[in-house]
């Protein structure tokens, strides 16, 4: 009999940490990786949260279990900032604190699917959803978007990939791995579309805050109204306030919805660190210059590595509009050789890159998307520059 229940068994390792995990041990070995693979941002989490959390571990009322659906002044904080940056509002009874956004995404799954539901997912998508969806019970439907047009999807597009047991549609905006950001006319079809169909949208909007001019952030809630009943929003404070150790997401639901994985979440892991919640409070109540000077860097980062990748032979380059993602074409180069090595696959080619020039990049598989990478743009501008120098020496 085997020892792993089979669902569990057959989740791989998250392709971007294992990107990752090889690059921190190359250089635990003191071999200089230039790594373009890790999704957080690299800056140090704003003082005056610091401090907030300090204070929190000071105060005995912070010390002992709390209310599983998050502490009411986070949840108060949460339902402001979304009426504040989304334009939608929402009462304080339809948050749910998670541990991380990427719980709240497991949560909003368990919560609607029944086994064997369908969950329609934009390709290239983050490498949690159809691990998430599987987990309980669903059946992820990747819809592949238009690679000429920032691999968006349309209506045509999810109604090909409909069936009669459709029920979600995730919708990821800016997306990771493209840095696609969906125009208000695009998300107003795409939404009239789903309401159309009775289907439920979970909306992804993690990356909101890090959307470059001319480009804004939309959310598909404000856009398309009547479609708030069948919407759950998931965001958190991990990439806007460089956050990603907190582990403080929220996911905002009808109250119905939002009770019962509320019920859930309390049987699971109880409530979010209250030091951490404590925290949070204080990056989405307080000062913005911090994410106004990460996102001024970002934006040049943004423009340096896409020019840099420009000049690399084989690669092909489209602007992101938000998050801090690039994901070229890498076709250009697939049937060559990368320091004596054949790559036929953006997998070999990764690990070519890797051994050959000390630069990681994640391959496009993981995304369901091959012939493409996926580089982060979350490091010094010198360490870009260095890395891109890297790529074009080892692809020229
Ligand atoms: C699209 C998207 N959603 C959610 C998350 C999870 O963020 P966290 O769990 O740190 O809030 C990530 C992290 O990479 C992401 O890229």
């Amino acid at each position: 009999m085997p020892r792993i229940a089979q669902t569990v068994a057959a989740i791989g390792e998250s392709a971007t940490l294992a990107v990752d995990r090889r690059a921190r041990a190359l250089a635990a070995r003191g071999i200089p990786v230039i790594s373009f693979g890790a999704g957080e941002p690299d800056f140090p989490t704003p003082p005056h949260v610091v401090e907030a959390a300090l204070a929190a571990c000071r105060d005995p009322r912070d010390h002992h279990y709390s209310a599983a659906n998050g502490l009411a002044e986070l949840r108060r904080a949460i339902a402001d900032k979304t009426e504040r940056d989304s334009g939608v509002v929402v009462t304080p009874d339809q948050v749910l604190v998670t541990n991380g956004s990427k719980q709240a995404v497991a949560h909003a799954f368990t919560t609607l699917l029944d086994l064997g539901d369908e969950v329609l997912i934009p390709a290239p998508y983050w490498v949690t959803y159809p691990e998430a969806v599987r987990l309980a019970g669903g059946r992820p439907v990747a819809v592949p978007g238009d690679p000429g047009h920032g691999h968006r999807v349309d209506p045509e597009r999810l109604e090909r990939a409909r069936t009669a047991r459709t029920r979600v549609l995730l919708l990821n905006s800016p997306v990771n791995p493209t840095g696609t950001a969906y125009t208000e006319d695009e998300l107003r079809a795409i939404g009239e579309w789903a309401l159309d169909r009775d289907l439920w949208v979970v909306c992804d909007e993690i990356y909101e805050h890090l959307v470059y001019p001319p480009r804004r952030f939309h959310s598909l809630a404000r856009v398309v109204p009547a479609l708030q009943a069948r919407t759950l929003i998931l965001n958190g404070v991990a990439k806007s306030y460089a956050m990603t150790g907190w582990r403080v997401g929220w996911l905002i639901a009808p109250p119905d919805v939002a009770g019962a994985a509320a019920n859930l979440q309390s049987h699971v892991c109880g409530n979010v660190a209250n030091v951490s919640q404590r925290a949070a409070i204080a990056a989405l109540d307080g000062p913005t210059e911090a994410l106004q000077a990460m996102r001024a860097a970002f934006d040049r980062r943004r423009r340096l590595l896409v020019e840099g990748l420009g000049t690399v032979a084989g690669v092909v380059c489209p602007e992101p509009d938000g998050a801090f993602y690039v994901f070229p074409s890498v076709e250009g180069v697939l049937g060559r050789t990368v320091g004596g090595r054949p790559v036929t696959t953006a997998i070999e080619l990764a690990e070519a890159l890797l051994d050959v020039a000390r630069v990681a990049v994640v391959p496009g598989e993981a995304f369901g998307c091959p012939g493409h990478v996926r580089l982060a743009f979350a490091l010094a501008d010198g360490d870009i520059r260095e890395g891109v120098e890297r790529l074009r020496s080892a692809l020229g």
